[in-house]
């Protein structure tokens, strides 16, 4: 009989629903999970360091979640219109989210930047929009453009990732190195006509701002007269409630808001300025600026439900000190044990997030990051996954929940150490 893993692969290409590249006799498939733990069709336990992607953020199955899911599912689970839950979902996020004056629901984090950029375009008239080398902004096009660029071309020229995106479309999209307001400045001056806005992480995958350069982008943008767009998928309910332009202290004109917010379920947020999310009025359909922004599913009130029993975990006093005292346990757990071993790596990231950098340089942007050892990179996540670490081989990042435990990240550090002494320094 074949096996589930064999399955996957005559189904899926490379044997998997997403982007996880790994080798086929890694492939597993998960059959649940419950806190920071995940079981394959085996029964074989992961600790897991990828959470779906940093969307569950309370830990699987959080009791409040199921509980609150259960009941509303019984209810009807999509009208594509106004319910209760979506309706007071809006009203926390408004009391939340210092710019969102008005927001409105999508499905998921690559609609929510998609209908940020339209919006942004439709706005200001103009069709380019500025991201930052090595972003990641969703599966559309300015959100791949330069994602993994290989040619490190002359900025603002772009490197599409994805085949599939016709050359205008990477043309509108001029890229600059993240953390360099003058290099920013100066493209963004160069095209002050044409650029609609720019689109950002705040805390760039796990790079963070250096000090200015958030406030720094915010005056460009007002003297420019472009929109700032926080892509706020990752960091949102993350790095504080308010996201990161709470914990930064920067206000943007629009917000995107997905993954943790949703608890697992889909959700996506666009937030922002009234003004601007005002063009999505469906009485202003036939003028000129009428942006078309519509989800059978967003809002819909399962999602909704989760994302307010979420919240409403998190608005407990005790979640961001214990997601901060997590956070920074693994990353000074992983700084010693580099150390000790005698690996050149740089540990990045902020509050629950962490990725390890194998290079001696001091990583401030993608290029900085460039030369880094990749080879080692992808054998010790192998390794890591290959010892019952769950995470996502693609990507050096590690996210952390509320049901993660200091023996949790104490065994994710004793793997590191057999990992990197086995399989990447062949002791
Ligand atoms: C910063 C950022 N923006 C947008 C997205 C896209 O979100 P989704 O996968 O929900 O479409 C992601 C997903 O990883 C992300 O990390």
């Amino acid at each position: 009989m074949a096996t589930a893993s064999e399955r996957s692969w005559a189904v899926f290409p490379a044997g998997s629903p997403g982007e996880y590249n790994l080798p086929r006799e890694l492939t597993i498939v998960l059959a649940r999970g419950e806190g920071a733990t995940v079981w394959d069709t085996d029964g074989r336990a992961f600790t897991d360091f990828t959470m779906g992607w940093g969307s569950v953020l309370l830990g699987h199955a959080h009791p409040a979640t199921v509980q609150a899911v259960r009941r509303r599912a019984a209810l009807g689970s999509n009208f594509a219109y106004l319910t209760d839950a979506a309706l007071e979902l809006a009203e926390e996020l408004s009391r939340a989210v210092p710019c969102a004056e008005r927001l409105r629901f999508c499905a998921s984090g690559t609609e929510a930047t998609g209908y940020a950029v339209r919006l942004a375009r439709a706005h200001t008239g103009r069709s380019r929009v500025l991201k930052f080398e090595g972003a990641y902004h969703g599966a559309n096009a300015v959100g791949t453009v330069s994602l993994f660029p290989r040619r490190l071309l002359a900025f603002p020229r772009g490197e599409p990732t994805s085949a599939g995106v016709t050359a205008d479309a990477v043309s509108d999209v001029l890229v600059a190195p993240y953390n360099d307001l003058a290099a920013t400045g100066a493209i963004l001056a160069a095209h002050r006509d044409q650029v609609a806005a720019v689109i950002v992480e705040p805390l760039h995958r796990c790079t963070p701002p250096r000090p200015g350069f958030l406030t720094g982008l915010r005056e460009l943008m007002s003297e420019l007269g472009m929109l700032l767009i926080f892509d706020e998928t990752v960091t949102g309910f993350r790095l504080a409630y308010g996201g990161a332009q709470e914990y930064y202290g920067v206000r943007p004109d629009l917000a995107t808001l997905g993954k943790a917010l949703g608890g697992g379920y889909p959700l996506g947020v666009v937030a922002g300025r009234a003004d601007v999310l005002d063009l999505v009025r469906e009485d202003r359909l036939g003028e000129d600026r009428y942006v078309w922004f519509a989800s059978s599913v967003g809002g819909n009130p399962v999602s909704a439900t989760a994302a307010l029993a979420t919240l409403a975990e998190l608005r407990r006093p005790e979640t961001y000190p214990r997601l901060f005292a997590l956070g920074q346990a693994l990353r000074s757990g992983l700084v010693s044990v580099l150390k000790e071993e005698g690996v050149a790596a740089q540990v990045q990231g902020d509050g629950p997030l962490a990725a390890v950098v194998f290079t001696d340089r001091e990583v401030v942007d993608y290029r900085t990051a460039f030369d880094s050892d990749r080879e080692r990179a992808r054998a010790f996540l192998l390794g890591l996954f290959r010892r019952g670490i769950f995470l996502n081989p693609m990507s050096t990042k590690l996210y952390l929940s509320l049901a993660h435990t200091e023996e949790d990240v104490g065994r994710f550090l004793d793997t590191a150490r057999m990992t990197l002494r086995e399989d990447c320094l062949g002791r």
